[in-house]
């Protein structure tokens, strides 16, 4: 049995324990401490009722609040669906003059565009869109079919000597070499006259049959001087840009049996958002006009 007492010095009723004569003083609990500590027992308590709070075997108690972190989430997310929906729908409703003048429409239009163009040209154009033999490098000032904004999005649509779109970009330049539209030696004549124009090493004796032979029969298409045409996709032959290549042999057989690039149609596939936001995107890479005026 312990025996309370009252200490003597201090007044206190001691607890009764004694240790080798030292004993315990009953001090009360200071009443800031005590208040405190109902304090957050009360809070707890609400907390507990207000939020999700007791385990359960699956989840916990729902909480008067209805309050859920996943919802919280999903809410976020439906937020920034919906402002992407928004310039999504912007873009859809937008001309592509319009997505490339508009700061906030074209920033979107590139970096979409960008991803775009990873997933479906590069295996074609390259990873920056440099090319490759066949395949047109897409970053410098030489088009074969246009590089407004306008043209390129045509491009991209409809595709080049495809045969799955109706409106794709059509010419073919003739086999001379195969089909016998020339001779060999008038082919050789007009390759010489290819290297001349691209101002490479060439046989100046050939130089005249090369002209008259070029001027009947490839002018139509390359331009009398040899510079091109879009309308026809026929590229210049006086720069140092080659789709198939600069050497005496790849010319003869490009004239002898001209190779046709083909290149898939995007609209029906990629849709109508995707296509405007690559047109934005490639025009964007370095080598891009300004739209002809109207
Ligand atoms: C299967 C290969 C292939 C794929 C994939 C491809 N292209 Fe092409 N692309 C070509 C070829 C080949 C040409 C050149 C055709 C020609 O000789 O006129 C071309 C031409 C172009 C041109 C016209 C260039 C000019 O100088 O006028 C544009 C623009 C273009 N591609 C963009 C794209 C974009 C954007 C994509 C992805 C959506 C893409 N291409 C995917 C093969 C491809
Ligand atoms: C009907 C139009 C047409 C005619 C005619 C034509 N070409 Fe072409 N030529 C083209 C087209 C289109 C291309 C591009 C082919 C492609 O994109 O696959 C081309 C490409 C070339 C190339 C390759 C250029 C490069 O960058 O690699 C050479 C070289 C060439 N032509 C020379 C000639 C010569 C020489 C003649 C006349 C003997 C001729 N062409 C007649 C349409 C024509």
């Amino acid at each position: 049995m312990t025996v309370k007492e009252t200490d003597e010095l201090s007044g206190t009723e001691t607890t009764g324990h004694e240790w080798d004569g030292i004993k315990e003083l009953n001090s009360p609990l200071p009443r800031w401490w005590l208040w405190t500590f109902y304090a957050t027992v009360v809070f707890a308590i609400g907390y507990s009722l207000y939020y999700p709070a007791i385990p359960l075997i699956k989840g916990a108690t729902a909480g008067i609040s209805g309050y859920s972190s996943r919802a919280e989430v999903a809410k976020d997310i439906a937020m920034a669906a919906e402002a992407q929906s928004g310039i999504i729908e912007r873009t859809r409703n937008s001309t592509i003059d319009q997505i490339a003048t508009d700061d906030e429409l074209r920033r979107f239009a590139v970096s979409a565009g960008k991803s775009a163009f990873k997933v479906y040209c590069v295996q074609c154009h390259g990873s920056g869109a440099q090319g490759a033999p066949g395949y047109p490098n897409l970053n410098d000032d030489e088009w074969i079919w246009g590089g407004d904004l306008e043209t390129i999005h045509i491009s991209i649509s409809h595709g080049i000597r495809n045969d799955q779109d109706d409106d794709a970009r059509l010419s073919e330049m003739p086999a001379f070499g195969v089909d016998e539209l020339l001779e060999r030696s008038e082919i050789a004549a007009a390759a010489n006259y290819v290297l001349k124009l691209s101002g490479q090493e060439h046989d100046a004796a050939l130089l005249g049959e090369g002209e008259t032979v070029f001027a009947d029969n490839c002018a139509a298409c390359h331009g009398e001087a040899g510079k091109g045409d879009r309308e026809q996709g026929a590229p210049d032959l006086t720069d140092a840009i080659w789709l198939y290549g600069s050497t005496p042999e790849l010319i003869l057989t490009q004239i002898n049996r001209p190779k046709h690039g083909v290149m898939p149609p995007w609209l029906e596939r990629l849709g109508d958002v995707t296509v405007k936001q690559l047109a934005v995107y490639v025009h964007g890479l370095g080598g891009g006009e300004d739209s002809e005026p109207e």
